[in-house]
């Protein structure tokens, strides 16, 4: 079942985002909690960061990772997460594991990360974006909906859309690891949050059109506990 949530702003939105987490938060004694880079998300990570809450019990996943960026790189998930969570929220840097692009064996680092979310006892509540060709983290039309956490190529659309993270497309990385949308499945809870206008048709063949690989998030369908937070524009076709 697929839970709305409608906000008119992202303050709001942010608002709502965060009260979830929380209540992950306060219903376990070691939370794992699955995060999304990119915009959408961000307004819920300055709320959580707005506020004195004790996040020193839990452990984070990052959802995706760039392949091919220096070591330190602005533009990395792990700095972005760096930024936007570990500080702001005071963690410890260790309890923030990205999927590790600088691995000698990149066809090995998916099964290794896959590990340590295992080993933490897997993800209470993941955190998702959706790309405006539907996809979920970096898996990208035609992913496999039992996909595991692996390498991916990523799409022109994609790097486009990502090109305003760069200073031109070139710059703009052809690969990246990706938790699989199998991974993202097994999350006790999703949390997709959409904002703006230009992601009105992938929400609406996500949540409403067929599950298809030819739109990733459309698997969000097939899981039991999903709640969409969107802004009216995003909510704008359904
Ligand atoms: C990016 C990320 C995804 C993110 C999505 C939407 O490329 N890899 O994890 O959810 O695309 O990003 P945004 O929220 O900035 O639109």
């Amino acid at each position: 079942s697929i839970r709305m949530i409608r906000r008119a702003d992202a303050a709001t939105l942010g608002q709502a985002g965060a009260d979830l987490v929380l209540e992950t938060l306060a219903g376990r004694p070691a939370p794992v909690i699955g995060v999304a880079t990119g915009s959408s998300p961000s307004p819920l990570y300055k709320e959580l960061a707005g506020g004195t809450d004790d996040f020193s019990s839990v452990t984070w996943f990052a959802l995706d990772e760039y392949v091919g960026l220096a070591r330190g790189h602005a533009q990395s998930y792990a700095e972005v997460l760096r930024r936007e969570i570990v500080e702001p929220l005071g963690l410890d840097p260790a309890t923030m594991h990205v999927p590790d692009p600088h691995s000698e064996k990149l066809d090995e680092a998916g099964a290794r990360y896959e590990q340590r979310i295992a080993a933490a006892g897997g993800i209470d509540l993941q955190i998702l974006g959706i790309g405006r060709n539907g996809h979920l983290a970096f898996n990208e039309p035609g992913a496999a909906l039992d996909s595991r956490t692996r390498l991916e190529t990523l799409t022109e659309d994609t790097r486009r859309a990502n090109q305003r993270f760069f200073d031109s497309l070139e710059d703009v990385p052809t690969h990246c690891l990706t938790q699989g949308l199998g991974t993202i499945l097994e999350a006790r809870q999703l949390l997709l949050i959409a904002r703006g206008r230009e992601k009105a048709e992938a929400l609406a063949r996500a949540l409403t059109g067929p599950v298809t690989p030819e739109c990733p998030a459309s698997v969000l369908q097939l899981h039991g506990n999903v709640t969409v937070l969107a802004d009216d524009a995003a909510a704008s076709l359904l």
